[in-house]
């Protein structure tokens, strides 16, 4: 979603330099992934703003759509399937069949939501302030020791700011924290994929029964996520190869 206008812009200025580079086209066409709920508003900023920087003919497509294209499900066929693209500031969940999306739920929960998790819990447990950038780092280094053997988590050693002696300091926190940090933010997800499950026509629930959901996106790679809904679903879970480029991939695949 856009939140910066002019940042936007540049951006997509960037992004048609870097593709086309000098060559000046009469009528530069973009396509475009935006969340499934994006409002009207916010889809006509976007709109307003590639046309800003220069693009004629701009295609909006819902980036849950482009994933599963771009994870290899079979989209277009008559048969459903479930996808949940994990992103850094939303988290869609959608059930799709004949090249549409038939269920749709979306929370503006992700990645960064994460982070801020973490942050305040080190606040409110250990009066300790971390930023966004740190908050990040902990999450992805225990996102990545739980790829692995997860009996030996060591404490990890923060830098920030001790909130009670008012300077700069290091805080050593127990790994296990932060994995509880990361179960409560896996349940607010598994609530939605209940929800879109609970919504889902008994013909396409079999389907999804049979080729369980997959998983796209940064956050995708958070094992504790992909465990907490195959748990509560009692479906098999994948995730998806390169699970951060599949919007991209499959933009790419509906230009040609
Ligand atoms: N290996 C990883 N483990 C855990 N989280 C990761 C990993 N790699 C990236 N992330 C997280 O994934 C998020 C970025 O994912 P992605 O690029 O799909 O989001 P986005 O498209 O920018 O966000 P949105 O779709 O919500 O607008 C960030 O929150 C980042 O911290
Ligand atoms: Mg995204």
């Amino acid at each position: 979603v856009l939140n910066d206008i002019e940042a936007g812009r540049e951006m997509l200025r960037h992004a048609i330099d870097a593709s086309i580079g000098r060559r000046r086209l009469r009528s530069p066409r973009a396509i475009i992934g935006v969340p499934a709920d994006a409002t009207h508003a916010e889809r006509t900023a976007l709109v307003a703003t590639a046309s800003d920087a220069g693009v004629r003919v701009v295609h909006l497509v819902p980036e849950p759509l482009a994933a599963a294209f771009g994870a290899g499900l079979p989209v277009d066929e008559p048969e459903g399937s479930m996808l949940i693209e994990c992103g850094a500031g939303t988290t869609e969940v959608v059930i799709l069949s004949l090249g549409t999306l038939c269920v749709q739920r979306s929370v503006r929960v992700g990645g960064q939501a994460l982070d801020q998790a973490i942050a305040d819990h080190l606040h409110s447990k250990h009066k300790f302030l971390i930023g966004k950038g740190t908050a990040e780092r902990v999450k992805l280094d225990i996102a990545a020791r739980l790829v692995g053997d997860q009996s030996h988590m060591a404490d990890l050693e923060l830098k920030g700011h001790n909130v009670l002696s008012g300077g700069p300091a290091i805080l050593s926190v127990y790994a296990q924290e932060i994995v509880e940090v990361i179960d409560r933010h896996a349940a607010l997800i598994v609530d939605v994929v209940r929800d879109a499950l609970n919504e889902t026509a008994p013909e396409l629930s079999r389907d999804i029964h049979d080729r369980g959901i997959v998983l796209s996106g940064g956050s995708a790679s958070v094992l504790l996520l992909q465990h907490a809904i195959t748990r509560a679903t009692g479906l098999a879970t994948h995730v998806a190869a390169e699970p951060l480029r599949c919007v991209a991939k499959g933009l790419g695949a509906m230009m040609v």
